[in-house]
Order: C-alpha cells, then sequence, then structure tokens
C-alpha cells in the first residue's frame, strides 16, 4: 500500500485527496495486455471508472481502446488521443445530439440499447449522410451474483434489448440502411467475484449469436462487457485482478468462431491503484457508546459506501499508537448515511491522523459531487512525488 510508505510525505498535501499509484496501474495494464494478447482479445478501458487526464495518458501508451457512456466521456477519449476506431458507447438513453457526434466521430460501434434508439440512430445517419457501425447490447438475463444495486443484465434490468424483442424486429432492423450491425454486445454487471457466472454468460452469447446469425445476421465482434470484480477487503492480497482467469474461461466456453472478443474493463484496471487519504478531524462518543472518528473526506469525495453499501478497508496510516479502538468512520457532508464504515478496528486515532480508505481509484473520483459545495478532491500521482 502505498500510502504507508510515504504517510509522513503525505502531510504536504491538503486533504482529502486521491493518491494514484502510477507502478501499480502500469503492472495492472501490463498484465491485461499480456494476458489478452494470448488469445487475441481487445481490452477497451470504461472511462466511466475513472476519467483522470494523468490515468488516461498512461492507460492510453498501452494501446485499450476505450468504453464510453455519455457524449461527453466520448469526447473526453477523443480529447486524450484515444483512437476513434477503438470507442465503443452504450447508454440507454442517449441524446440526439450525442448520436450525431458518435456517428461524426466514426466510433467503432454504437451499441443499441432500444430498437427505438437504432432506428434513431439510422435516421442520424442517414441524415449525416454515413453508415454508422453498431452493435446490439442485448440484455442476456443473467445473474452476476454480485451486489444487486450494480448487476445490469438481469430480464427487468432497464440495460439492453431483449432478446425477444430483437427476434421481434429483426427483419425491421436488417433492413436499415444507414446502420450496419457488426456485434453483439453484453455486459452483466460489476465486480463479479464468482468467475463462473462468465461461463453462463459465454453459453448465452453462443446461443444467441448462433440464432441471430441463422435469421441473417452477421457480426465481426462480440464485446462482453467488463465486471471483473477486485479484493476490497484484503487489497494488498491481490492488487492486480485475476484476468487470466477471466480470459481462460472466456475461451474455454466461448464458441463465436473467428469473430473478435472484446472486453470493457473499468474498476479492475484503476480500482486498486487509488487510494483516498484524508484527515481525522474530531473524535467523539455518542450517547450509545460508539466512537466516532469524523474525517475530512465524505460521500462527496467516495459516494460507493453511502450508496450501495460498499465496503473500503480503512487503515491509520499515521498513528503511532500501540492500542487498537473501534470506530465508526463518518464523513463531514450533511447527511446520515454519510458512514464510509462502522467497527473498523484502528489503530487508536486522534485529531490530525491520516487514514487510507483503500481500492477508491475506480468509482471514486468520476462520482465525486459538490454537495455542501464541498471542493472537489484533489490528486496526487506516484510518479510525480
Ligand atoms: N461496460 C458497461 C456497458 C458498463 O455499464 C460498465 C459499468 C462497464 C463496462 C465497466 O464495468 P467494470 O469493469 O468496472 O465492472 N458505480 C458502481 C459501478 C457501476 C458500473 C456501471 N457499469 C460502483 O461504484 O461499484
Amino acid at each position: 500500500m502505498l500510502s504507508r510508505q510515504i504517510a509522513s510525505g503525505l502531510r504536504a498535501y491538503e486533504t482529502p485527496f486521491y493518491l494514484y499509484d502510477t507502478a501499480l496501474l502500469r503492472q495492472t495494464l501490463e498484465s491485461v495486455v499480456y494476458e489478452s494478447n494470448k488469445y487475441g482479445y481487445k481490452v477497451h478501458y470504461a472511462i466511466k471508472a475513472n476519467y483522470d487526464d494523468h490515468l488516461l495518458a498512461i492507460i492510453r501508451e498501452y494501446g485499450l481502446g476505450i468504453d464510453c457512456a455519455s457524449g461527453n466521456e466520448l469526447r473526453k477519449a477523443v480529447e486524450a488521443g484515444f483512437d476513434p476506431r477503438g470507442i465503443v458507447y452504450a447508454g440507454v438513453g442517449k441524446r440526439d445530439k450525442e448520436l450525431r457526434y458518435a456517428i461524426e466521430q466514426g466510433i467503432l460501434a454504437i451499441n443499441c440499447e432500444s430498437i427505438e434508439e437504432l432506428m434513431l440512430v439510422d435516421a442520424l445517419a442517414a441524415e449525416a449522410g454515413r453508415v454508422t457501425d453498431v452493435a446490439l447490447r442485448i440484455n442476456p438475463d443473467i445473474d452476476p451474483k454480485t451486489n444487486h444495486c450494480i448487476d445490469t443484465g438481469q430480464a427487468d434490468s432497464k440495460f439492453g434489448i431483449s432478446y425477444e424483442e430483437v427476434l421481434e424486429h429483426a427483419e425491421a432492423i436488417k433492413a436499415l440502411r444507414h446502420v450496419d450491425i457488426v456485434g453483439i454486445h453484453l455486459h452483466i454487471g460489476s465486480q463479479i467475484r464468482e468467475l463462473h457466472v462468465f461461463e453462463n454468460m459465454c453459453n448465452k452469447v453462443n446461443a444467441i449469436v448462433e440464432n441471430l446469425e441463422r435469421l441473417g445476421f452477421s457480426f465481426r465482434f462480440v464485446d462482453v462487457g467488463g465486471g471483473l470484480g477486485v479484493n476490497y477487503d484484503v487489497p494488498e492480497n491481490e492488487p492486480i485482478p485475476n484476468f487470466a482467469s477471466l480470459f481462460s474461461i472466456v475461451h474455454n466456453h466461448l464458441a463465436v468462431g473467428d469473430k473478435e472478443v472484446h472486453f470493457e474493463f473499468g474498476r479492475s484496471i484503476v480500482a486498486e491503484c487509488g487510494e483516498l487519504i484524508t484527515t481525522v478531524l474530531f473524535n467523539k462518543t455518542t450517547a450509545t457508546g460508539r466512537k466516532l472518528a469524523i474525517v475530512d473526506a465524505s460521500m462527496t469525495e467516495l459516494i460507493r459506501p453511502a450508496l450501495y453499501g460498499s465496503y473500503h478497508n480503512i487503515e491509520n496510516i499515521t498513528s503511532e499508537e500501540e492500542g487498537r479502538e473501534k470506530y465508526t468512520i463518518v464523513g463531514t457532508a450533511c447527511e446520515s448515511t454519510d458512514v464510509f464504515d462502522e467497527n473498523v478496528s484502528l489503530k487508536k486515532t486522534r485529531r490530525g491522523d491520516l487514514l487510507t480508505i483503500k481500492s477508491a481509484g475506480a468509482y471514486g473520483m468520476s462520482m465525486a459531487s459538490r454537495y455542501n459545495l464541498h471542493d472537489l478532491p484533489g490528486a496526487v500521482y506516484s510518479d510525480e512525488l
């Protein structure tokens, strides 16, 4: 854990801030590139996980494509120098101006999530005098065995087109003249730790591709999304996620001939390289006897615990006390759910101590807000120290 090694040096920066271990990010990227190359798989980085410019510049060096979820994310990726031909764009509710921009950029694929969207893309592409590449995002109806708040591919989810609806409209889809249906896309959820669910996903994809090709569709690629989980419990045990296992499962179970296979990883690329560093402002004990450590970060810097009940491992990196105590770690925001964790065993904690909230590189800064007019947190990078 980088923060522990350089704890005293961190006093120079105003908290709260994100600390990024760019060496770990590079090792993670080396791993994903090395493992994916074994099978010729193509990897996109899901920019929603963290769109920090410094991190994006590093990610670009490793040749990844981008997966984006809004017109502004697409613009960010283009401005950061990613080749539009390596960018996919999903999202249930794309605005006309966002679709126009995607069409103009000639991206790898607009991943369409409803029949109406497909019709609109066809019309907008016609208006632009173009034929646009599109992938059908299909809802595969799979339980990814993760936190319900972050599953995306179950039958009733808002994401993707139901397979039944694709069948029902197959002829109309094939008749579209300004979209070229080049791929199938799906994403079953995030923070998936039970990798066997990816086997179910592959079996579903095999059947969907086979059936749709029998109906006359012809796909160049399948994009199976992201979702590989990280070890929030003890990040030190697994700083680099197990890309090799996931790729080997997909290799053994996906049977789509020589089609390209794409992945869209967000969390697994950046979660572990980021920590949120915060200062203890005050300690107090509630009337019920609960010891609170009030820190200068809050849900406005890292909303995951308040929003999903997510767990992040927390450590006091500057206390030199021998004893440990149990604390409830709360933030500064005017919200009762602004609690990072309860019953956290920490070295005895005093005003001014620095805490690290680990594995915060993904969906941390990118979900930060200015509630209570908090300032957005800064960032410190290990390669600039
Ligand atoms: N592709 C699509 C279409 C997605 O919707 C997502 C994430 C990804 C790829 C990247 O998934 P990952 O590899 O990061 O699991 N804010 C939540 C996570 C939301 C994920 C949304 N979609 C969190 O903090 O856990």
